[in-house]
Parts: structure tokens; C-alpha cells; sequence
């Protein structure tokens, strides 16, 4: 089936009731048949729901549908896509190892990756820039794995998907790629070579901002046994799961049984149904909004860049972006909706403009139906250092758009008035 039908009925039979849209289960447990299938469920010997902060059946659907839209073997939602970024990290690095990682970075993971993870003996190695020749000589013996963006929020790099993958895979580890700005629609990076994609649904799938929610997907391809000194985690007996070897026992999908099993269980990021349920109406319509949210940026971007009030426009659109290629490589000809420039008049004049806007609205989000204005460098970046800005590809007067649904003319319109203001 085509991405646009598996969003609307993938993972999900009408049985029952027969009801068309998904049920919410609002449902803290499952009555076990008896002892001997409760056993079973609880050693992972066969699958089946039990309790909800580590399944439920309305997640399940979700997580079966994500799961055919990456091209992946198996999916695990949670509660936020900063639950699953640290759930992809903690699940493949062992204390004392270390992951490579493009410094192109959503500033939350930024900042997880370089001051929290080191407290837990796990330590982030940032190349100097996306490119699979910076990533290469960072990946050691004690390696776990390279981490990667597809497309840089706010940077807007794209990366080179297939090289990483290459040169992770020399180096004997998986590629996980966090694909929140490029969606399922536009990118898959297990096409591509990666080995696991982690998601914010926050953003485009779930398209309305009212919910928050992450995901991983498993793409059950690494090769875990053939690195069995390095990956201890997915090849040996677990002792919580009555000898369980993730790799040996789910070799279809180990990685999303692991974080499910280990960390969701026992952390507990858990997504509630009403959520699920939500990004599945999300994923209903992702497709035909990304038409409108392209058709929208693009217009804008013309618009910002023939501005004389306008410094510059960052848009991967632009033939002279220098991302260009690769974005039509990997994105099929098409854009996000993600555009970033700076207003004549520096710093001073861009926060003017902010300030001034009436329609976008000033908030910490992207992927929204409504177009959504932020200043990076003081919010959603603002606990990076000014050499982490820079390598993050962040200039003070940086202002970000994430171009919404409305009538473009009427987006125009306020980016007018909001521009005389700041630079009258
Ligand atoms: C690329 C990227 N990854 C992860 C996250 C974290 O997602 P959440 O806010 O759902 O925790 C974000 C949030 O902006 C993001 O942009």
C-alpha cells in the first residue's frame, strides 16, 4: 500500500464493534486468561497486553502503523520525543561507551547529549559538521553507535544518510536517525541505511499542536550478534527477563523489545491512548497537510528573500542552499515547511519583528497547522554555549518560521507589517 493508505488504516482491523476509528482502551491492565499465560506474557515468551505503562492497544496500532510508514519491523511510542531520544541512547550504550553525533541538533538533545548523558558514563563525541568524513574518525572500539538529525532543526541540513550509514557500519554500529523534521513522507532513513528512526510526533504527525508523544522504530537489520563484545546489552542473558538475549530471542525487532522491555518498563515515559489516538488522526491527514505547508513555505521563502528588509533567508528550497542536493536526493524534490533568516538590522531588529507578528504565534514548536515564529538562540537553543550555537548552525539574530496552513497572503501580511515595524 501507498503512505497515504497506511496512514489512514495501517495496523488497525475494525473487529468487535466493528468501530471505524481506533478505540481509545482508557485501561490501566488486561485480565490474564491464568497463571500459566500470565507467565508466559511476563517472560516475554509470548506477546500479549498486560499492563499499560508498557503496552496498550490503542498504542499498538499506532506503533504498527509508524512502523510501515519507516519501513521498519516493529515500533515503541512514548510520552515525548525527548523520552524517545534518551530511550534510543540508553537502549544501545552501555556505561563507559561513547556515541558519535552531528552537532546539527535540536537544543534539548543538545543538551542532553552533551551535559546529562555524561553523568551516566555515556559520552557524546561531536564531529565537527554532518559529513560522514568528520563522523569516521570519532568511531572507536567503544563506540555504540552514531546519532543524526535527517534534517538539523534549526539548521536545516540535510544529511547524507547513505554515507553515514557506510561509515557507522565500518565501524561495527548502528545509525539512529531522528527524523521529526522530514517525516515518514518525505524521508525514510531505513531506506537509506539507518538502523533505527526516533520521532517527536509533537510536531507534523501529531499537526495541531495538543499533544505530546515520541517514537521509535526498530529497523531489525543491525547485525547485534556479529558485535557481541560491543553490544553485551542485546546478546546476553537478561536477568530481569529469566535469561532473555534480545538479540538472539526477537531477531526481528530486538532493539524496540529492549526499550520497551528495559527502559519504558522501567521509567515509565508512558504515551496515554488519548494520545495515540490523536496521532492517529494526525497521521490521517499528514500527507495532504505537508502539500499545503510546502506550497505555503515556498511562497514565503520568495517572499523573505526579495525583501530588501530581509539580511538573509535560509531555505533548503533555494538552489543555492548548500544542502540543495541532498535535499532533492533524499527528499524527493520536496521541502520542509522549516525557513530561517535574519532581519536587516541584526539582533536588536530581529527581536523587533518577533515581537511585532500577530498571526505566527511565539512558541517553542514546529510541524503546527498554525505558522509558529521563534528566536532560537534565547529559547529552544538557549543552554548552548555561543561555540555550540555556532557548530549547531545558530546565529544570534537567527529567527525561525515553521510555516503553518493558513491563507499564504495572509501570512505575508503580517511578516509585512511586523518587518516596517522592526525596521521603520
Ligand atoms: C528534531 C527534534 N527531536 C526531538 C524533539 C523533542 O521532542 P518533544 O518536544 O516531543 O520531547 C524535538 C522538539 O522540538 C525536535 O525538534
Amino acid at each position: 500500500m501507498h503512505d497515504e493508505t497506511i496512514a489512514i488504516h495501517g495496523g488497525y482491523q475494525a473487529a468487535g464493534t466493528r468501530a471505524v476509528a481506533v478505540p481509545i482502551y482508557q485501561t490501566v491492565a488486561h485480565d490474564f486468561i491464568d497463571a500459566e499465560h500470565a507467565n508466559a506474557i511476563m517472560d516475554l515468551e509470548i506477546a500479549g497486553f498486560h499492563y499499560n505503562r508498557i503496552n496498550n492497544p490503542t498504542n499498538d496500532v499506532l506503533e504498527k502503523r509508524l512502523a510501515a510508514l519507516e519501513g521498519g519491523s516493529a515500533a515503541l511510542v512514548v510520552a515525548s520525543g525527548m523520552a524517545a531520544v534518551s530511550y534510543s541512547i540508553l537502549t544501545v550504550a552501555p556505561p563507559g561507551s561513547n556515541f558519535v553525533v552531528a552537532p546539527q541538533l535540536y537544543g534539548a538533545t543538545y543538551t542532553y547529549f552533551a551535559h546529562v548523558l555524561p553523568s551516566l558514563g555515556i559520552t557524546a563525541r561531536f564531529a565537527l559538521d554532518d559529513r560522514a568524513e568528520s563522523i569516521a574518525p570519532l568511531i572507536d572500539e567503544r563506540t555504540s553507535c552514531v546519532f543524526v538529525e535527517s534534517i538539523g532543526n534549526p539548521a536545516g541540513n540535510v544529511v547524507d544518510i547513505e554515507a553515514v550509514a557506510e561509515v557507522a557500519h565500518r565501524g561495527g554500529v548502528p545509525l539512529i536517525v531522528d527524523n521529526t523534521v522530514a517525516t515518514p513522507m518525505l524521508l525514510k532513513p531505513l531506506h537509506h541505511g539507518a538502523d533505527v528512526v526516533v520521532h517527536s510526533m509533537t510536531k507534523f504527525i501529531g499537526g495541531h499542536g495538543t499533544t505530546l508523544g515520541g517514537a521509535i522504530v526498530d529497523g531489525g537489520t543491525f547485525p547485534w550478534a556479529e558485535h557481541a563484545s560491543r553490544f553485551p546489552n542485546f546478546n546476553e542473558p537478561e536477568v530481569a527477563f529469566h535469561g532473555v538475549a534480545f538479540a538472539r530471542d526477537f531477531p526481528e525487532r530486538p532493539f524496540v523489545v529492549r526499550a520497551r522491555s528495559i527502559q519504558l518498563r522501567n521509567t515509565g515515559a508512558t504515551l496515554s491512548p488519548f494520545s495515540s489516538f490523536q496521532f492517529l488522526l494526525g497521521l490521517e491527514t499528514l500527507a495532504l497537510r505537508l502539500e499545503r505547508h510546502e506550497a505555503n513555505a515556498r511562497a514565503v521563502a520568495a517572499y523573505l528573500a526579495a525583501d530588501p528588509r530581509v539580511e538573509w533567508v535560509s531555505f533548503v528550497g533555494f538552489p543555492d542552499h548548500p544542502y540543495y542536493d541532498l535535499a532533492q536526493r533524499y527528499l524527493r524534490g520536496h521541502v520542509p515547511s522549516i525557513i530561517t533568516f535574519g532581519v536587516r538590522g541584526g539582533y536588536d531588529a530581529g527581536l523587533a519583528f518577533f515581537d511585532a507578528l500577530d498571526l505566527f504565534k511565539r512558541l517553542l514548536n514546529l510541524g503546527d497547522a498554525k505558522s509558529l515564529v521563534i528566536h532560537p538562540a534565547s529559547t529552544t537553543h538557549r543552554q548552548l554555549s555561543s561555540e555550540e550555537l555556532t557548530a549547531a548552525g545558530i546565529s544570534p539574530e537567527m529567527i525561525r518560521l515553521s510555516i503553518g496552513l493558513e491563507h499564504v497572503d495572509d501570512l505575508i501580511a503580517d511578516l509585512d507589517q511586523a518587518l516596517s515595524v522592526a525596521t521603520g
